[in-house]
């Protein structure tokens, strides 16, 4: 038996010297011997002249020809028909079967062969292993891989990357030199307590302040605030002078004519102060005049009596003709004429402005009076 693990080459070597064996018509387990591997019992025995074919297939498709050619009229393999190899893998263990089961080639039943390539392979150097006795010989990857498989960490060992993370902000052995350590901040200061073992804070001493001392100074600051602006209101009103807003002085009461001979118009009296008289029981003279309706003992302001013709004061009961003369009473002299003159537009117009006193002798002044015919 061979004591070394065939290499896919080998086993194509020897399907290819079997099939050269196949066609001399020589016996198939010679095939072995004529390409014994290296270390094996069999390379110990002679080697019988085994001639190679001239036209030696080189390629995987002669292979498989040769193969099929060998299944279907091959006289070395006869007996195994249900074994015809029809695929690469068929082929490949019916080499294989060859060469692992010696040079008399038991035909292994097609259900029992290995199908796949790594069946293959694990087959034939099953097969190595049980026949040689001792360790298989193994190739140099295989004997590197538990050197390789040593450094390398299982998964489930493996830290994952949150704990690298981790362990790198808190400076663990994972994340040495990734992150500089955090600096520590300053503590707080404790904060002190009062007599009764309370705590007071900053803000609560505000607080107490601000009720107890500025509250009652922001209260009368509000206060003085508020007289302040209302003496200055009062300042201002008292250097502002008093203006009492009263009429013109002069205005137009219209043409002599609204004012009929022997008649007293009251028109003017709440609206301007005044009386307007047409009469000639002054000085005989038909004339038109504005007699003032204030009383000349205090002042008050008389009233018309159509029916007794003479202005009335209530006051004090002084009794004035309708000339304006005094006759009764405590007033002492006559009432006050204002000035009248006949305007350019055929209208009276009336100045109140000038006034003309009687025992004065104003009364004879032309702007006293307006003649009328
Ligand atoms: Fe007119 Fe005295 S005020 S009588």
């Amino acid at each position: 038996m061979a004591d070394k693990k065939l290499t896919t080459e080998e086993i194509l070597a020897r399907a290819r010297n079997q099939d050269a064996s196949g066609d001399g018509g020589g016996a198939p387990e010679s095939a072995a011997e004529e390409t014994p591997a290296e270390g094996t019992a069999a390379a110990a025995e002679p080697v019988e002249a085994a001639p190679k074919p001239a036209a030696m297939p080189s390629s995987t498709a002669d292979i498989l020809a040769a193969a099929r050619s060998q299944g279907k009229g091959g006289e070395a393999q006869k007996s195994a028909p249900a074994a015809k190899p029809g695929s690469t893998a068929d082929i490949l263990s019916a080499a294989r079967a060859g060469d692992a089961g010696g040079r008399a080639a038991p035909k292994k039943p097609a259900a029992a062969k290995p199908t796949s390539t790594a069946d293959i392979l694990a087959a034939a150097r099953a097969s190595k292993a049980g026949g040689g006795g001792g360790e298989p010989a193994r190739p140099a990857a295989a004997k590197a891989l538990p050197k390789m498989s040593a450094t390398v960490t299982p998964a489930e060992e493996r830290p994952s990357v949150a704990d690298m993370i981790k362990a790198a902000r808190e400076g663990g052995p994972a994340g040495a030199g990734a992150l500089p350590p955090k600096p520590k901040l300053p503590s707080k200061p404790p904060v002190p307590k009062g007599k009764n073992g309370e705590e007071t804070s900053r803000r609560s001493f505000f607080s107490v302040a601000f009720g107890w001392v500025l509250v009652p100074f922001a209260v009368a600051w509000v206060a003085l605030g508020a007289v302040a602006t209302v003496w200055g209101l009062a300042a201002a009103r008292f250097m502002m002078p008093n203006m009492i807003v009263e009429p013109p002085t002069k205005f137009k009461i219209g043409p002599p004519s609204d004012y009929p001979p022997g008649t007293v118009s009251t028109k003017w009296k709440a609206e301007r102060g005044i009386w307007i008289v047409n009469t000639d029981q002054y000085n005989g003279k038909p004339m038109i005049y504005a007699l003032a309706s204030v009383c000349t003992h205090l002042g008050c302001t008389p009233n018309w009596l159509e029916g007794e013709q003479k202005f009335k004061c209530p006051c004090h009961g002084s009794g004035f003709y309708i000339n304006g003369v005094n006759f009764e009473g405590p007033a002492p002299r006559p009432l006050e004429r204002v000035g009248l003159k006949l305007a350019a537009d055929g209208s009276l117009e009336v100045d109140k402005s000038v006034k003309f006193q009687e025992e004065l002798g104003q009364w004879q002044d032309p702007a006293s009076f307006v003649e009328v015919s």
